[in-house]
């Protein structure tokens, strides 16, 4: 199962406490790392969780700033536990806009748990599906001008091969949290078929028995691709 998570309602579950935005953060980044945990427990092979889209550039910056000096520290502080769970990390998306310190500390987890055989922790960091795409078509365009003769014809294999999710398998369900009924630049390319699931609880809230409801919902759909099942 491959799961992945829109992780949104932070601020919502701020505002209504009359608190920032960036307590809401930090909130939601405690229901990080109890996910990655359970999903980690209950077998879930790959986990998706987006994190910060090519979009949210566009918020306050000390909102910015605070959103990325929480990746940085959940980084710093897990990468020995996830290590130890058998967790591997890998970030998805752009990475030539990060701030140093970030991108540093990212590497620096992607290295230490490159050997982890358990939950493959993919996390969204300036990822956008649109920009996905076109990074994709511009790594074709490249390799096909390198290669002499006739550029070679491109199908769905050869797209994936280039994208943030290559040899990986796509989505099985998604999950977006906080009432909205949207991917926001999420996966567009590989959520062509997976199951999409939305719930009005907010990030903060959200909680083991949620998910657990949530995959129990996913595995009493019949998944079609198109044909017409076993009926
Ligand atoms: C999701 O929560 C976190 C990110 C997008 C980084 P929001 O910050 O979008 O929370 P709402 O949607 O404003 O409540
Ligand atoms: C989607 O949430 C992005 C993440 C959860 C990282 P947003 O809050 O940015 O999405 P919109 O603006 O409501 O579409
Ligand atoms: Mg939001």
């Amino acid at each position: 199962m491959h799961l992945a998570i829109i992780m949104d309602g932070n601020g919502r579950w701020a505002k209504t406490r009359g608190l920032g935005r960036i307590k809401g953060h930090k909130e939601g980044a405690k229901r990080v790392e109890e996910i990655v945990r359970y999903a980690s427990k209950i077998g879930v092979h790959t986990l998706t969780l987006y994190a910060f889209s090519t979009e949210n550039w566009q918020r306050p910056s000390p909102e910015v700033t605070a959103l990325f000096q929480l990746i940085k520290l959940y980084l710093r502080r897990k990468v020995r536990e996830l290590k130890i769970e058998n967790v591997k990390i890998n970030f998805i998306g752009r990475r030539d806009r990060l701030p140093k310190p970030v991108l540093k500390e990212m590497i620096n987890s992607e290295n230490e748990t490159d050997k982890c055989t358990g939950l493959h922790l993919n996390v969204a960091v300036d990822y956008g599906g649109r920009d996905e795409i076109l990074r994709v078509m511009n790594d074709l365009i490249q390799e096909s001008s390198s290669l002499s003769g006739h550029p070679r014809e491109i199908d769905e294999a050869s797209f994936k091969s280039y994208s943030d999710l290559k040899n990986q398998c796509d989505p099985d369900l998604i999950i977006r949290t906080g009432g909205d009924k949207r991917l926001s630049n999420f996966m567009l390319w590989h959520a062509a078929y997976s199951e999409l699931d939305f719930v009005d609880t907010l990030w903060p809230d959200f909680n083991e028995k949620e998910l657990a409801s949530a995959l129990d919902r996913a595995s009493g759909k019949e998944r079609r691709y198109g044909g017409i099942g076993d009926s």
